[in-house]
């Protein structure tokens, strides 16, 4: 990705005034490491920034994810600026401040809270976005709908949807909600929909299954669950699912009820003896609700 597009940018921070310096790192979510984070704060430190230097961050969501967790702890903390380039990062990543790393324990199992003091969206850089990785967006944008706008739900289930339109949705939707609950102390949480299951399959999958990929499973057996446990009235599994298909996301987990609710019950949403997950009342309106985690196999299980 680097290659794409480090020149442009080095070329315009120089015009600018700006003496910028290139931190490349191997793509994907395995390097989303402690390691990774460890690499870039050195380099840091080898080129001498200082408080008053900035990161910008060129990429997908693990780019956003790395080089803001280093950013937050460089000197108890320097600017960042995020240039997104996957769907994904545009539409929900590189918005909210959350940023970090994961743990052989699990997902983003170390990170922060720290806001970018500028998110900069390109559309154009989503021309050379393989389709598979843009899936990983629509996944999370169909999250987005399902928890908080039935419109936008819908307007994804037309022939084809304008990834501009998507990306400003869903970036307005977790600005509002992040702008009431930066520190998920209550609403944010919702934005969780669909990932306490999907990041028990990125887990299991070792990192083979993507992020959105994940989630769309995860949204799918969570509403399930959810339907056949009586925590909601309507079986939203099937609208979701039927959404997700027609974008060839997939719907069902390659893993048993056993092995996810392990990871689950090592995922850090958990609180003592319960564990929380989000529900639908509606498409378009999400709670949250409580699982005890004697019961998390059994609930899990009736997801699948
Ligand atoms: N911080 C948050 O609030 C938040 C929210 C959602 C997801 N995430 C995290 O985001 C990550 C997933 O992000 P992602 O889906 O962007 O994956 P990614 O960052 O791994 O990018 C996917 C792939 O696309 C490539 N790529 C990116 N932009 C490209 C472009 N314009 N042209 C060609 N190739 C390009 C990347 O190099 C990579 O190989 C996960 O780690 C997830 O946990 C974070
Ligand atoms: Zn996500």
């Amino acid at each position: 990705m680097a290659e794409l597009y480090a020149s442009t940018l080095l070329i315009s921070l120089t015009e600018g005034g700006y003496e910028p310096c290139v931190f490349r790192f191997e793509a994907g979510e395995e390097h989303k490491t402690i390691a990774t984070v460890n690499d870039l704060v050195e380099y840091m430190a080898r080129k001498g920034l200082t408080r008053s230097d900035a990161v910008v961050a060129l990429g997908g969501g693990v780019t956003g994810d790395i080089a803001g967790f280093a950013a937050s702890i460089y000197m108890r903390g320097i600017r960042y600026v995020q240039v997104p380039t996957s769907l994904l990062a545009c539409l929900d990543s590189s918005v909210g401040g959350k940023t970090g790393a994961n743990l052989a324990a699990g997902k983003n199992f170390v990170g922060s809270f720290w806001q970018p003091c500028m998110v900069i969206c390109d559309y154009s850089l989503l021309e050379t976005l393989p389709h598979e990785y843009y899936l990983d967006g629509i996944a999370e944008a169909v999250k987005c709908g399902a928890i908080m706008d039935a419109e936008l739900f819908a307007y994804l289930g037309n022939v084809s949807p304008e990834a501009r339109r998507i990306i400003k949705k869903c970036a307005e939707i977790k600005a509002g909600i992040v702008e009431k609950d930066e520190r998920e102390e209550g609403i944010r949480a919702i934005l969780n929909f669909g990932h306490t299951i999907g990041h028990a399959i990125e887990k299991c999958s070792g990192y083979t299954i993507s992020h959105g990929h994940a989630v769309a499973i995860g949204m799918v057996v969570i509403s399930r669950a959810a339907y056949h446990k009586g925590l909601c009235r309507e079986n939203f599994s099937i609208p979701i699912g039927n959404l997700l298909t027609r974008y060839e996301l997939p719907v069902s987990s390659p893993f048993n009820a056993g092995d996810l609710a392990e990871a689950v019950l090592a995922d850090k949403k958990r609180s003592g003896s319960h564990s929380k997950i989000i529900v639908l009342d509606r498409i378009g309106q999400a709670r949250s609700e409580e699982i005890s985690v004697t019961a998390m196999r059994d609930f899990i299980a009736a997801g699948l």
